[in-house]
C-alpha cells in the first residue's frame, strides 16, 4: 500500500526491496487533559510528526533493533525480553512482550527506527514508537489484531516496560488519527467519533518549554493513585461509581473533605470532563472564542488544582493572555514540562514567536522552539 507519506531521508540506507515501512504519529490534544484514565473524554488528534520503523523477518532468534537518532544497535533474544529503563529499545521490547503474553509466536526480525517527534515534548513520542513497532510487526507477521487492539496492547506496554500508567488517549490517536479531523474519544467505552477542525484564519502553534518532562512519569501515577483514592471515597457513599466519569462535583463536596488533597484533583478531572462536552459544542458551532476560554480554563486547573504545570509552562499562557491574535492556550500532556497549544490567528504568528523566544529567554533562561503542526492520519504501512 502506497500512501502520502515518504520514507524519511534518514531511514533509506536501511531498505532493501522486502523491507517494509510503517509511519505512526505523535498528536496533540486540544482539551481533555488527565481524563483518559478516569474514563472521561478526550479530543486528540495526529499531527505532522511521526516515527517510522523499517522492519524485516531475518529467520533467526533475535530482534536486532537499530535507532537511526541514537546511532545504536542492540540485540535481543526473542526468548529472553526484558525492560531497559530509560533506554530507547524499551517501548519495542515492550510491544514484543505483550506479542508474546497474547500467546504469539514472533519471529526473529530486525527494526530500524527514526523519528521527527520531538522527545519529552509531551507529544507522545513514546506511544508512537509503541504503535509503529505494534502495527509493522502485525502486518509482517500477520497476526491479524485490530486498530483497537494494537492501542490497548501498546498501552501495556507503556505501563508493563516504561512504567507510566498511561491512560488510552496517545496509543488510540496516534492509531486512529485522520487528516485535519479531531478524534471525540470516549475512554470508558472506546467509542470515538472525527469532526473536522475548523480553525478559520487561525493555526495551531506549539510552544516547546524546553524542559524535559522528567518528573512526569512518578507524578503522573501518584496522580492516578489520587483519583483512584477519590473513587473510593465517593463509593462508600454511591457503589454504583465506577470512575471519575460517574461521579458529579456535587459527589465530590458530600463525599471528599475539601482539605483533602484528592478533593481539588478529583474536582478538576470531573470539570474537565464537563469541559470538554461543551468545548465540543463550540467547536462544532464555530464559536472559537468560547473554546478558547476553556483552554484557558483548563490551563488554570492543571496548574493549581491538578498541579501538573510547571513554572516555564504558566509563563508561557500568561504570556499569551491579552494577546489579541491568540485565541486560546494551555498546557498539554502529562505536564512538568513540554509544550503548551495555542491557537493563533495566522498572521499574528510570526510576531508571537519573535516576541516570545525573546521574553522566554530573558525571563526563563532557556531557548524557545515553536511548531505550527498540521493534523494528519494515523499509523500505516507507506512501504509494504
Ligand atoms: C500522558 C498520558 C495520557 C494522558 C495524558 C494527560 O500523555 O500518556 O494517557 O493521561 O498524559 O491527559
Amino acid at each position: 500500500m502506497q500512501g502520502p507519506y515518504r520514507i524519511p531521508g534518514a531511514l533509506q540506507p536501511f531498505i532493501h526491496t522486502q523491507t517494509m515501512v510503517v509511519r505512526s504519529p505523535g498528536r496533540i490534544n486540544l482539551i481533555g487533559e488527565h481524563t483518559d484514565y478516569n474514563n472521561g473524554f478526550v479530543l486528540p488528534a495526529a499531527i505532522d510528526k511521526a516515527v517510522y520503523v523499517a522492519v524485516d523477518k531475518t529467520g533467526g532468534p533475535d530482534c536486532r533493533l537499530h535507532s537511526v537518532d541514537f546511532n545504536e544497535t542492540v540485540t535481543v533474544p526473542v526468548a529472553d525480553i526484558k525492560p531497559v529503563p530509560g533506554h530507547w529499545s524499551t517501548y519495542i521490547l515492550g510491544v514484543v512482550a505483550q506479542l508474546k503474553g497474547k500467546g504469539f509466536i514472533v519471529p526473529g526480525f530486525s527494526l530500524t527506527v527514526y523519528g521527527d517527534v520531538p522527545l519529552g515534548a509531551g507529544l507522545s513520542s513514546s506511544a508512537a514508537i509503541e504503535c509503529a513497532t505494534a502495527f509493522a510487526l502485525n502486518e509482517l507477521f500477520g497476526f491479524g489484531l485490530s486498530r483497537k487492539e494494537l492501542a490497548l496492547l501498546s498501552q501495556k506496554a507503556e505501563h508493563e516496560y516504561a512504567g507510566v500508567q498511561c491512560g488510552i488517549m496517545d496509543q488510540f490517536a496516534s492509531l486512529f488519527g485522520k487528516k485535519d479531523n479531531v478524534i471525540q474519544l470516549d475512554c470508558r467505552s472506546l467509542e470515538y467519533t472525527y469532526f473536522p477542525l475548523e480553525l478559520k484564519d487561525a493555526v495551531i502553534l506549539l510552544l516547546d518549554t524546553q524542559v524535559k518532562h522528567s518528573l512526569a512519569s512518578s507524578e503522573y501515577n501518584v496522580r492516578r493513585g489520587q483519583c483512584e483514592a477519590g473513587v473510593a471515597m465517593v463509593q462508600a457513599k454511591h457503589p454504583f461509581v465506577a470512575s471519575l466519569r460517574d461521579v458529579t462535583l456535587a459527589m465530590i463536596e458530600e463525599c471528599i473533605p475539601a482539605e483533602d488533597i484528592v478533593y481539588k484533583r478529583c474536582r478538576f478531572v470531573v470539570e474537565e470532563i464537563i469541559r470538554l462536552q461543551e468545548g465540543c459544542l463550540d467547536l462544532l458551532g464555530g464559536d472559537l472564542h468560547a473554546f478558547g476560554q476553556k483552554m484557558y480554563a483548563t490551563h488554570d486547573g492543571l496548574s493549581r488544582e491538578y498541579e501538573v504545570s510547571c513554572r516555564e509552562l504558566d509563563y508561557l499562557v500568561t504570556a499569551v493572555r491579552a494577546r489579541p491574535e491568540v485565541t486560546g492556550a494551555r498546557m498539554m500532556g502529562g505536564g512538568f514540562g513540554g509544550c503548551t497549544i495555542n491557537i493563533v490567528k495566522k498572521d499574528g504568528v510570526e510576531g508571537l514567536v519573535s516576541d516570545l523566544t525573546a521574553s522566554y529567554a530573558v525571563e526563563m533562561g532557556k531557548e524557545l522552539k515553536s511548531y505550527l503542526v498540521n493534523i494528519e492520519d494515523g499509523t500505516s504501512v507507506i512501504k509494504g
